[in-house]
């Protein structure tokens, strides 16, 4: 008998064997491209945190547009920089804010290109918190108003939907928010919107560099009643669970990099199309070490994105999403 018996390495001999046992890929239809828009004219302002990642005015936009569909990409997820924010967030629902504009804008310029709108009050508020926030008269605690701001993310849902948002994208984390947002489209004639929730959201430090972008730093305290806490898993099943019942179309866990165990259960537990959020401070390490010459850029994103395919996700929202979609059509070359 010869040793070893077993010899993994025979399907790993050439390159044209390993591409025939190979059981996950990356394709361009898995990534979603995040997109910041913002008033003015002119505007392509790189966001210090996130090289490579800009501001753009609605005509700044069309030329990213005309990119990413050149590039193949199907979606994008607009965030917006609003003119102005108020305790209630109202800009988030006003139908002539820049998110509603840029919307209905893409929709024209590129009507198969699949517009998802991430729907959340942080950006919009004053206060930098993602729902209505009560101040207790005795304590002089704040406190997040879960139920009244369920109805201000129906209204900020169905004004999106109105402009034109394939996919509606509620990030707040507040309980019941797919029930509430499922029916206020539904009575707004939009019962074939889906929704996209971002159904396990943890209150982490990787969105660090997104705050800087989207202006959305909470002034007092931290997302810790809503957001979930980084040391649970049990209760990512509980959340995904009230999401399904409430009506959601897709599932979402993010963080991505240090969620993949996550990932994975969700994807073995649920059947719904599995998102994971690929978030600003993971792109940004990633971007940091690449500028010092420390990484291979390129490789080190395409393996990063195929390990969260690998860990069970159906898409991914990655701001490398250009980059990696011209790295995959280059390897076709
Ligand atoms: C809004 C929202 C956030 C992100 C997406 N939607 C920030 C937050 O919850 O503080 C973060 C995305 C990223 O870091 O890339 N609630």
């Amino acid at each position: 008998m010869t040793f070893p018996i077993t010899r993994n390495r025979r399907l790993r001999r050439s390159a044209a064997l390993r591409s025939m046992v190979r059981e996950h890929t990356l394709q361009v239809e898995d990534f979603i491209y995040p997109i910041f828009v913002t008033h003015g004219e002119g505007v392509r302002e790189e966001i210090p945190s996130m090289p490579g990642v800009y501001h753009l005015s609605l005509d700044q936009l069309k030329l990213e547009i005309q990119e990413v569909v050149e590039l193949g990409i199907k979606s994008v997820l607009i965030f917006g920089v609003p003119a102005y924010k108020d305790a209630q967030g109202s800009s988030a629902y006003d139908d002539e804010e820049i998110v509603q504009q840029a919307i209905a804008a893409i929709k024209q310029w590129a009507p198969e290109l699949v517009v998802i709108a991430d729907t959340c009050l942080c950006q919009f508020t004053d206060h930098g918190h993602c729902g209505v926030v009560h101040v207790e008269e005795a304590t002089g605690i704040a406190q997040i108003d879960n139920d009244q701001s369920l109805q201000l993310l129906v209204k900020t849902a169905v004004s999106q939907a109105r402009a034109g948002a394939d996919i509606i994208a509620p990030s707040n984390m507040m309980d019941g928010f797919v029930a509430a947002i499922r029916q206020g489209l539904d009575e707004a004639g939009f019962a074939d919107i889906a929704i996209m929730s971002y159904s396990v959201k943890y209150a982490s430090a990787f969105y660090g560099p997104f705050r800087d972008a989207a202006h959305s730093t909470p002034q007092f305290g931290d997302r810790k009643t809503y957001q979930m806490d980084p040391a649970n898993s049990l209760e990512a099943l509980r959340e995904a669970d009230s999401d399904v019942a409430e009506g959601a179309d897709f599932l979402m866990v993010k963080p991505a990099l240090a969620y993949l165990d996550i990932v994975r259960t969700l994807k073995e537990q649920f059947d719904l199309p599995l998102v994971a959020y690929n978030v600003s401070a993971e792109y940004s390490m990633v971007k940091a070490a690449a500028a010092n010459g420390w990484i291979n850029e390129q490789a080190v994103v395409l393996e990063t994105l195929l390990g969260m395919k690998r860990a069970g996700a159906s898409l991914i929202i990655t701001y490398h999403a250009k980059d990696a979609a011209k790295w995959l059509k280059d390897s076709e070359g």
